[in-house]
């Protein structure tokens, strides 16, 4: 009988000692955020932090904290957003990020200014997305970054993490079309002066104002996460292969009525052909020949007909050979750029008959020779069997 009483009394205890981890877990929860915040923080949390929890408090509008600087940081984070992010829909949770939070109040966090906030917090981005970090390591950004231009962007001023949406279409593996049209208001943020420019371009007007995505964005010529300078010779001497990947495809060229034989002509004209051999011999140089943007322009490309900045117009062509030939004032000097077009009977008619002449002259000179000395070869072979039978 001792010996049931006595087991009767180690169930009640371990039945009230479960009871009482039970209860105070409960109370230690950081899940249930309506407890004052003094309760909260005595324990270390036993779950990992609800995302509810974290927006119990972060998603009251107008919750703001000052920094030193002065500058005002809001830590309001809008639930309804977040949400509809890629990261939500990934359940990734505030904490898979904020790794070092857990419980309020936080750790310590000392930031100047709110460039020093984004500074301090982007590098979570490596743990999931080692990829794309690594290829940023040797961008012009992160050389700016380095070079102690704190206004170089780094992973969150291009996609806010709280409010992110699916970039690449799962069924394409390719940029979706939507995500492709805001690439330009993304680098915008920053290079205002080049958007502004490369809107009213014909590329730029294409896409900002027709949704055209055929044309260029930024990234289609710079790249995104690995962006190069782009005044490096590597750079200047890849232009006509760049402009070329579109500007030879008859898929894209046929819609626009747009010559897809610019790259062969531009490599046959006297500048081109150099730049050509130039880019295999030295590519660490870079050409003093035209390339496609020191006649088209760069962000400011136009329609070649437009009668104000467009290049078929001699005196706006001129202007751009004066820049390396500057001594050329007569706008005749422009004819000596042969145009894209492949020389026929009725243009360049000369070039064509040279080019017609040398076409049949040279092989048929090598021909004859060919001939001639083979037919030689062959009597003198004769001739020399005959005097040994002899
Ligand atoms: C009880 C309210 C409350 C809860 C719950 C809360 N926060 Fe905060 N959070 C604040 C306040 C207040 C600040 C302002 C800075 C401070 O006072 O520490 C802040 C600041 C922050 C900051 C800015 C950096 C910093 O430390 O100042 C981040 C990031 C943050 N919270 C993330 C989280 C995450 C993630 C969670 C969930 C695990 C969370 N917070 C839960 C109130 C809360
Ligand atoms: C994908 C990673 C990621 C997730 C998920 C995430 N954050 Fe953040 N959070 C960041 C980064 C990075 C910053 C710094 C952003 C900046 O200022 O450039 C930040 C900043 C903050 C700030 C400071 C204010 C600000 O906007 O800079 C608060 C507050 C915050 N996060 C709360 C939350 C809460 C609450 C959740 C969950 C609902 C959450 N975060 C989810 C990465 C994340
Ligand atoms: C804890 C892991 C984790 C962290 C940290 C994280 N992400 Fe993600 N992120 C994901 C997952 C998972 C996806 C969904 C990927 C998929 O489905 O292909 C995603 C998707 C994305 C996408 C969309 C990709 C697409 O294919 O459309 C972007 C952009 C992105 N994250 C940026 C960031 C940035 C910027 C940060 C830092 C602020 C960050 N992520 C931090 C896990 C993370
Ligand atoms: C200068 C703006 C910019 C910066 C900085 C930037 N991204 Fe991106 N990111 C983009 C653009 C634009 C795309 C869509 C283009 C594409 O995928 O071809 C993209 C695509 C992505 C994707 C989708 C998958 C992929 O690789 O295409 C992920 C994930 C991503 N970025 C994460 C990051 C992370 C992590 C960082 C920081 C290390 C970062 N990005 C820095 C602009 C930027
Ligand atoms: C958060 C601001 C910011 C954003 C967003 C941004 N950049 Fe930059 N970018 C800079 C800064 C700062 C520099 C370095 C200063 C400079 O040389 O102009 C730089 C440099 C560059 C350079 C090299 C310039 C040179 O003269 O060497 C290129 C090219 C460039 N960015 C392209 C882009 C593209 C393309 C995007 C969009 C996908 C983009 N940037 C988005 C801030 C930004
Ligand atoms: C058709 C290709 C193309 C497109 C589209 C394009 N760029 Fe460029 N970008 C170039 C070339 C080529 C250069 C080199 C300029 C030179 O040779 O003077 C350049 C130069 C730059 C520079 C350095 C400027 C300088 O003066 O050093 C920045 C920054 C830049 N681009 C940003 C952008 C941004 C932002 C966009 C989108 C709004 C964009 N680019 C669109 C081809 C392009
Ligand atoms: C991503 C593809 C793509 C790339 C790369 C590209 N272009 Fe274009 N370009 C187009 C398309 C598409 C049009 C027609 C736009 C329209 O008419 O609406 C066009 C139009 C033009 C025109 C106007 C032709 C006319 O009708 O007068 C010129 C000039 C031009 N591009 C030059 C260039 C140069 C120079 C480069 C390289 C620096 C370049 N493009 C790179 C797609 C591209
Ligand atoms: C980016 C600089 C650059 C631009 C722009 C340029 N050229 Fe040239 N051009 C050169 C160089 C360099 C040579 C070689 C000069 C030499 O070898 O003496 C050259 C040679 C020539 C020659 C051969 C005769 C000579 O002086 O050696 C003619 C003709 C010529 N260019 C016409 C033009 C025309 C027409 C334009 C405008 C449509 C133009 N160039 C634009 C750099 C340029
Ligand atoms: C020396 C100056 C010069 C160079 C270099 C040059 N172009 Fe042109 N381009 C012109 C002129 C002038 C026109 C208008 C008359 C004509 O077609 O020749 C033109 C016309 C064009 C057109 C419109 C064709 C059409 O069918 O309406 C395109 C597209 C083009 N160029 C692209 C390029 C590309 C791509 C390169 C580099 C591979 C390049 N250009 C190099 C001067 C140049």
């Amino acid at each position: 009988m001792k010996w049931f009483s006595n087991r009767f009394k180690l169930v009640f205890l371990i039945v009230g000692v479960i009871l009482l981890f039970v209860a105070a877990a409960a109370l230690a929860s950081p899940a249930d955020a309506a407890k004052p915040s003094h309760l909260v923080s005595q324990s270390a949390p036993p779950d990992k932090p609800s995302n509810a929890y974290c927006l119990s408090c972060h998603s009251r509008s107008g919750m703001t904290k000052t920094l030193p600087n002065g500058e005002v940081l809001s830590l309001y984070i809008d639930p309804n957003l977040f949400d509809h992010s890629i990261h939500n829909q990934q359940n990734m949770d505030c904490v898979d990020c904020h790794t070092n939070i857990s419980t309020f109040p936080h750790p310590d966090f000392k930031a100047n200014s709110l460039r020093d906030v984004t500074l301090q917090l982007y590098g979570t981005c490596k743990n999931c997305h080692a990829s794309e970090f690594n290829q940023t390591l040797n961008s012009v950004h992160q050389k700016a970054l380095d070079a102690g231009n704190s206004n170089a962007a780094v992973c969150t001023d291009c996609h806010n993490p709280h409010q992110q949406t699916r970039l690449i279409d799962p069924q394409t593996g390719k940029l979706s079309q939507d995500a492709r049209l805001e690439v330009p208001q993304t680098c915008a943020r920053c290079h205002s002066t080049i958007y502004n420019t490369y809107k009213s371009s014909v590329h730029g007007a294409a896409l900002t104002q027709y949704g055209n995505l055929d044309v260029p964005t930024c990234i289609d010529c710079h790249g995104v996460h690995n962006i190069q300078d782009p005044n490096s010779a590597q750079f200047r001497n890849a232009i006509p292969q760049l402009c070329a990947k579109c500007h030879t495809d008859p898929r894209i060229m046929n819609k626009y009525g747009i010559s897809t034989q610019v790259l062969n002509t531009y490599v046959s004209d006297f500048h081109g052909t150099t730049v050509t051999l130039f880019e295999q011999v030295s590519p660490n140089t870079p050409t003093n020949k035209p390339v496609c943007t020191d006649c088209h322009g760069v962000h400011d490309i136009s329609n070649v007909n437009n009668p104000a900045t467009g290049i078929a117009i001699k005196q706006n062509l001129l202007v751009k050979c004066q820049r390396c030939h500057p001594n050329v004032t007569t706008a005749n000097f422009t004819d000596a750029w042969m145009d894209h077009y492949v020389a026929s009977p009725q243009k360049f008619a000369l070039v064509y008959y040279v080019n017609l002449f040398y076409k049949f002259f040279i092989p048929l000179v090598i021909g004859g020779m060919l001939v001639f000395v083979v037919t030689d070869f062959i009597r003198r072979m004769a001739e020399a069997r005959k005097g040994a039978r002899h």
